[in-house]
């Protein structure tokens, strides 16, 4: 069976890298990002990859983007929920309003939107799968990021729900925990840590891979290949767990 996967955007990041690897184990691909630019680059990398704009903080742009990913595919087995913005480096009583509202909007309402609109169509799979992006921040507290870990933990409770409601349709639903993964937005990350810390951007990093057991940032790959098998017949079994990929680290 070709897998009908619907990745949230995946113009860049882990999501590029995840539509990616389903592509080359021969699955159809519908990506959407707020960047049109990032989509045109998929486009032109990932063999056979469809594409449409989207913001995830808008819900009417996302009930059109489900339907039309749907048909564009023929269907649907995999949804991968993997948008989520890192929203501000702050105190929460230094925290805008509306920068946590815009991060609850991505990283959790938005997720409930794709999911919603998905399910139908979930249930029409002989196998289907969920696959919701946490965080390293959805396992611990994370100072002067509380949107960000509220959304994380959010993604957490969402998840275990799902597995529950949808088991009988053979549905499985489970979250990741990426911690530090190498690329430009953890670097962002260091260096909004730094402004707050006023330790060097370059000490800011050394001190969160000490915190970790393998002194190593995550390859953005190993998460997309997680994913893959996340959503096959051999994780036939997991469903409603939250899975690390994390270097063992010890705090967010
Ligand atoms: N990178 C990390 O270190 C890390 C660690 C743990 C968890 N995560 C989670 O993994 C997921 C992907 O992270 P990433 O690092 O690849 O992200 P990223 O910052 O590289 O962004 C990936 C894509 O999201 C798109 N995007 C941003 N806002 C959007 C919006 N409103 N609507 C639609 N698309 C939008 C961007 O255009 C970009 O193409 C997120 O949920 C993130 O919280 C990342």
């Amino acid at each position: 069976m070709q897998q009908k996967v619907l990745i949230t955007a995946g113009g860049s990041g882990i999501g590029f890298e995840t539509a990616s690897a389903f592509a080359a184990a021969g699955a159809k691909v519908f990506v959407c990002d707020i960047d049109t630019q990032a989509l045109a680059a998929a486009t032109r990398v990932i063999p056979g990859v469809i594409t449409r704009p989207c913001d995830m903080a808008r819900r009417a742009e996302i009930e059109t983007m489900v339907p039309a990913a749907v048909e564009a595919l023929g269907g649907l087995d995999v949804l991968v929920n993997n948008a989520g913005i890192s929203g501000p480096t702050k105190p929460v009583d230094e925290m805008p309003p509306a920068e946590w509202d815009r991060t609850v909007a991505v990283n959790l309402t938005g997720m409930f939107d794709v999911t919603r609109l998905a399910i139908p169509h979930l249930k029409r799979s002989e196998a289907g799968v969920i696959v919701n992006l946490s965080s390293i921040a959805g396992r611990f507290g994370f100072a002067n990021r509380s949107p960000y870990a509220a959304t994380k933990w959010g993604v957490i409770g969402f998840t275990k729900t799902l597995a529950i409601e949808l088991g009988d349709w053979n549905i499985r639903a489970n979250a990741i925990a990426p911690g530090a993964v190498e690329g430009e937005r953890i670097e962002r990350v260091f260096a909004g840590r730094s402004a707050i810390s006023g330790l060097t951007v370059a000490e800011e990093r050394a001190k969160a891979i000490a915190e970790q057991s393998i002194k190593a940032m995550v390859d953005p790959k190993d998460i997309a290949a997680l994913i893959v098998y996340l959503a096959s017949p051999a994780a036939k079994a997991i469903s409603g767990q939250v899975i690390p990929i994390d270097n063992d680290r010890q705090r967010a």
